[in-house]
């Protein structure tokens, strides 16, 4: 047996020890708009209480309709709409508005009243709701601190940054202590460091307030970052859905390998390949994409499939990385040795239980 280096298993936020129950839950949902697509089709969807649930999928698929739905700013045409316990399409104005106040929406162009300081935007839903003043100003002092705005509570939007205007948004969503985050591409206007700051806020509020988030985004790479679970939207229909470290190392659905390998990057540079030396006579040469996702560092099961099968393996490219505190590792290996001896390598890794997908050499 190969000598495996062991990586570290990070405990996940993804398998509490028991589950919690739904705080949103679709149950076949439909949306047409008037002489327009198929928004919404049949789309089924559980969020449990406490996790960060990501929605993901190209312009047009369906998502902000989705999101839209939760609070009813969107109607369904058919389907059962649940939030935290409440058939939200059985409920009355009044009980409408209760329900709305406990799902705050956070947007991509922030929506903040530009004549409006911090303060007064972030307590815009408080008037509305006709919470007197004082009390407006106690919450105030509780959120900006929250979102690390206390230093900008008499500035107005036009003196911030784009990741400042979010957490104003932000700050404004949690206003009236909602259990759940709706955010539609809350990230989608900021930089990537920027995006980060305000994707780990998002999760640090999460965990400090037990909040449930349902984040919409067209970046695998802000769900690699903040979410646990994560389904793939297209053309109005749910194609997959799973733990996000699941989608990202086995996508069953070549849209969501598309987005995947955004992230992972799979794709070799030609260059690089042009470089590679060319098999001998009589000699296969064989690439592959290894992927590590147990307890399997790369360089021990290469250096040993070479020495077992007597073959030369070219490491093109290879990084470990982690998604949701999961450890995984991919590679690109060019193996060159007699045919026979190749597939008995790719088949011993994968009995290791290691992925070897077969690239075009
Ligand atoms: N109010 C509307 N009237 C008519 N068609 C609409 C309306 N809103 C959305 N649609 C259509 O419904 C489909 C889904 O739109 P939606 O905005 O939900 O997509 P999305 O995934 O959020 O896209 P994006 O990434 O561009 O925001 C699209 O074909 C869109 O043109
Ligand atoms: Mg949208």
């Amino acid at each position: 047996m190969a000598k495996l280096l062991a990586l570290p298993r990070a405990p996940t936020a993804l398998q509490p020890e028991r589950p919690r129950p739904d705080a949103i839950a679709l149950d076949g949902v439909s949306r047409r708009f008037p002489g327009g697509a198929v928004a919404l089709d049949e789309v089924s969807l559980a969020v449990r209480e406490g996790e960060v649930f990501g929605i993901v999928g190209r312009s047009g698929a369906g998502k902000s309709t989705l999101i839209r739905t939760v609070n009813l700013l969107e109607r369904p045409d058919a389907g059962a709409v649940r939030v935290l316990g409440r058939d939200m399409l059985a409920l009355d104005d009044a009980g409408l508005r209760a329900a709305r106040r406990s799902t705050g929406m956070v947007f991509q162009h922030f929506n903040l009243h530009t004549r409006r300081t911090v303060a007064e935007n972030v307590a815009f839903p408080l008037e509305i709701a006709g919470v007197p003043a004082a009390e407006r100003r106690a919450r105030i002092a509780e959120l900006l601190p929250l979102v690390g705005l206390e230093a900008k509570h008499d500035a107005y939007p036009a003196q911030l940054s784009g990741g400042q205007k979010q957490r104003v948004g932000i700050a404004r969503a949690l206003a009236s202590r909602p259990r759940i985050l709706l955010c539609d591409e809350a990230t989608s206007a900021l930089d990537p460091e920027t995006t980060r700051d305000i994707l780990a806020l998002i999760r640090d509020l999460r965990d400090r307030l037990d909040l449930t988030v349902l984040l919409i985004t067209h970046e695998m790479s802000v769900v690699k970052a903040v979410c646990d679970r994560v389904a793939v939207m297209e053309a109005g229909r749910i194609i997959e859905a799973g733990r996000v470290f699941d989608v990202f190392t086995r996508p069953a659905h070549h849209t969501t390998r598309s987005f995947v390998a955004e992230v992972i990057g799979y794709d070799v540079p030609a260059a690089t390949l042009a470089r590679l030396p060319l098999p001998t006579q009589g000699q296969a040469r064989r690439l592959a994409q290894v992927l590590f996702t147990g307890p399997h560092a790369t360089r021990p099961v290469v250096s040993e499939a070479s020495r077992r099968f007597t073959l030369d393996i070219n490491i093109v490219s290879g990084r470990v990385d982690e998604i949701a505190g999961e450890p995984f590792g991919v590679m690109t290996l060019a193996a060159s040795g007699a045919a026979a001896d190749v597939e008995a390598a790719f088949a011993w890794m994968r009995g290791l239980g290691l992925q070897v997908t077969e690239m075009d050499a």
